[in-house]
């Protein structure tokens, strides 16, 4: 009886066996694939340093800011022109989840030192050296950004097709851009709603008692909610244009800053009204 019992456990688990090579967990599988260029812990091999025409990458330092679409599209395909040949020849599609997952249990300290040196060094002609895009050349004001870093670290990797805002993939090792992208998040201004109120006591509760009581104008007043206007349309529509003949001149001296608060406190009080 029990000899029979093994030889039919034998039997279930030779056959697989038999059929495909011993399953390699993620890390085994980087390790056998990957590690020769990326390094074995992810932040590139002396060997991947030296390839051209473009070294590989440093997956630690990104790996926790890129979606796994991405990192698929990346290692199944290949980036063309690169010693990053596909890899959907040697690793099937569940091996490449696998690598994948592994990938992801990198993680990476930003170096915000660092990060705001190169942020300094290449991103501040357009944007600033404090990040509030005064230069004149249509860059984004950073500090009222509503991008998480993943939105910031793809905006650095692939830019906006069609602007100023090229890559900076080939500019930038990918260590650079999460730090860059940590100290950019870092610059962010965090609006006070409790500092909104009182500005609002002071410049704006004496024709519209409670922000409820804002009521738009023009065409757009019938279609549109405050919560359908983002806070650059809002600040236009309250510091710009018609406002200002009703509201008067004091509302253009509010600073950037008084009225990204206001619009807090507005959007607070006002939910999705
Ligand atoms: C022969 C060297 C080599 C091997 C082996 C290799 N890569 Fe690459 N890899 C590169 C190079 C070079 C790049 C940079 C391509 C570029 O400039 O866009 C790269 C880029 C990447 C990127 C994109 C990184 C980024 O920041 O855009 C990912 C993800 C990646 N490799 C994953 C892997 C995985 C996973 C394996 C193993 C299954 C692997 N690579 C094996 C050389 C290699
Ligand atoms: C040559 C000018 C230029 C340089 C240099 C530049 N940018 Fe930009 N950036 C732009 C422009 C223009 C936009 C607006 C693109 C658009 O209209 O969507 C932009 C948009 C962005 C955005 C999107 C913000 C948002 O809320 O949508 C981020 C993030 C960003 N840049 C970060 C950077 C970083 C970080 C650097 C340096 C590594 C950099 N930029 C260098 C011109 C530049
Ligand atoms: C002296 C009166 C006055 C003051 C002060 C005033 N407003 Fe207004 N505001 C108006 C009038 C009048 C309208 C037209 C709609 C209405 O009658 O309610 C208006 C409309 C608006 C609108 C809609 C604009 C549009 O284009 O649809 C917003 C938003 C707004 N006010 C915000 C504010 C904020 C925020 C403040 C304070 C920083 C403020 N207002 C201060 C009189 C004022």
């Amino acid at each position: 009886m029990r000899i029979m019992l093994w030889a039919a456990l034998l039997a279930l688990v030779a056959a697989p066996m038999g059929a495909s090579a011993k399953e390699l967990s993620g890390k085994e599988l980087f390790e056998a694939n990957c590690a020769m260029c990326h390094g074995k812990d992810g932040t590139v091999s002396d060997y991947g340093k030296k390839l051209k025409p473009f070294p590989a990458r440093n997956l630690r330092a990104v790996a926790p800011f890129v979606d796994r679409d991405e990192l698929r599209r990346i290692i199944t395909y290949g980036v063309k022109g690169t010693a990053m040949t596909p890899k959907k020849y040697t690793l099937d599609p569940l091996e490449i989840e696998e690598v994948i997952d592994y990938i992801k249990t990198f993680d990476y300290k930003p170096n915000l030192a660092n990060g705001k040196k190169r942020f300094e060094a290449v991103c501040s002609t357009c944007h600033g050296m404090d990040g509030r895009a005064k230069t004149g050349v249509g860059a984004k004001n950073l500090v009222y950004s509503k991008l998480d870093l993943k939105g910031i670290i793809h905006t650095i990797r692939y830019g906006r097709p069609g602007t100023l805002m090229t890559s900076k993939r080939h500019q930038l090792s990918n260590a650079d851009i999460a730090d860059v992208a940590h100290y950019v998040y870092s610059l962010r201004y965090k609006a006070s709603p409790e500092r909104g109120k009182a500005l609002y006591q002071k410049n704006c509760a004496s024709c519209h008692a409670t922000p409820g009581d804002i009521r738009l104008i023009g065409n757009a007043a019938q279609r549109r909610k405050i919560s359908d206007l983002d806070d650059r349309l809002l600040d236009l529509r309250i510091r710009h244009g018609r406002h200002v003949e009703r509201a008067g001149e004091h509302i253009t001296k509010l600073s950037d800053d008084d009225v990204q608060d206001i619009i807090a406190y507005i959007r607070a009080s006002t939910g999705k009204q």
